[in-house]
């Protein structure tokens, strides 16, 4: 009886805001079935660029520590990557605050970061504050070309087969993150460029299968193979290197721990 009462309240909540579906919608559990139901042969693998020679000495800055931020450990591994790999021509969708594409600039010759135009956002309802927060970090760097558009619509002829690493961090529903994953492939400059995607995991240790499957959708099965999540943060990444991943052990007690400076500087 309890459970058709909440049925009936849970419908008739539907009725009046049916935008409480995306809840539903947005269920881990049914988003890991769906998942699975589309590639059911996929093992998720898990990559510790903190064992490499660049984790030695990592310097994030800047972070805004607000709202929204990537975590400090998905900087460090960008910053990794780009030194490691000794990317040359970096680029990303989504730009926010310019974080990622600040602490990316000094580890390489060029940073193109798109986003959708100020006027799009406020087209979109978006409030003054959020729109100006753009390219806050980014907007004085010299190494960094702000590109305006929808990654979905955007000329991307410019940038073709140009590209080192691309990351793509802007929206993240499934269907989006399929559209930039098959822009993001026609971008690479040859077959060794990396894409790394942010949000593929909810924390630092969960997966998140509605970005997990645009991923897979989008990569040819032949590359599915060199696909990562990244330990201690939220990326996914496809580097075409032959590395070593392990599986993906949740609640494993730790094996490192960081130590953490904060140093403050006037902005
Ligand atoms: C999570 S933020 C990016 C954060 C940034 N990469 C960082 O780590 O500092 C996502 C950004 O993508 C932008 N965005 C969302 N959808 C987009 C689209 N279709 N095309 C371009 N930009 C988009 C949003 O306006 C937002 O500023």
């Amino acid at each position: 009886m309890q459970k058709i009462i909440k049925l009936l309240k849970a419908l008739q909540l539907v009725l009046q805001r049916p935008a409480l579906l995306n809840l539903i919608l947005k269920d881990e559990t049914y988003l890991l079935e769906n998942f699975t139901k589309a590639f059911p042969n996929v093992t998720l693998q898990e990559l510790d660029p903190f064992a490499w020679t660049e984790a030695e000495e990592l310097k994030i800055t800047p972070y805004a520590f607000l709202s929204g931020s990537s975590m400090a450990t998905d900087f460090a591994f960008l910053q990794m990557l780009c030194r490691k790999y000794k990317i040359e021509t970096y680029l990303e969708i989504g730009t926010w605050r310019g974080e990622s594409a600040a602490n990316v600039a000094p580890y390489v010759k060029e940073v193109f970061t798109l986003n959708l135009p100020d006027s799009t956002l406020r087209n979109m309802g978006q409030s003054s504050a959020y729109i100006d927060s753009h390219r806050f970090f980014s907007k004085d760097i010299q190494n960094v070309t702000h590109l305006f558009g929808d990654s979905a619509t955007f000329d991307w002829q410019p940038y073709a087969q140009k590209c080192d690493l691309i990351f793509i961090d802007g929206d993240h529903a499934t269907e989006a993150v399929e559209r930039d994953t098959k822009t993001a492939l026609g971008l690479r400059k040859s077959s060794d460029s990396i894409l790394v995607w942010h949000d593929a995991k909810q924390d630092a240790e969960y997966p998140r299968y509605d970005v997990l499957l645009g991923i897979y959708k989008a990569l040819p099965k032949e590359l599915h193979q060199n696909v990562y999540l990244v330990k201690h943060g939220l990326c996914a990444v496809y580097i075409p290197d032959a590395l070593v991943g392990q599986a993906i052990a949740i609640n494993a007690l730790p094996k490192r721990a960081f130590e953490l400076h904060l140093t403050q500087k006037e902005v």
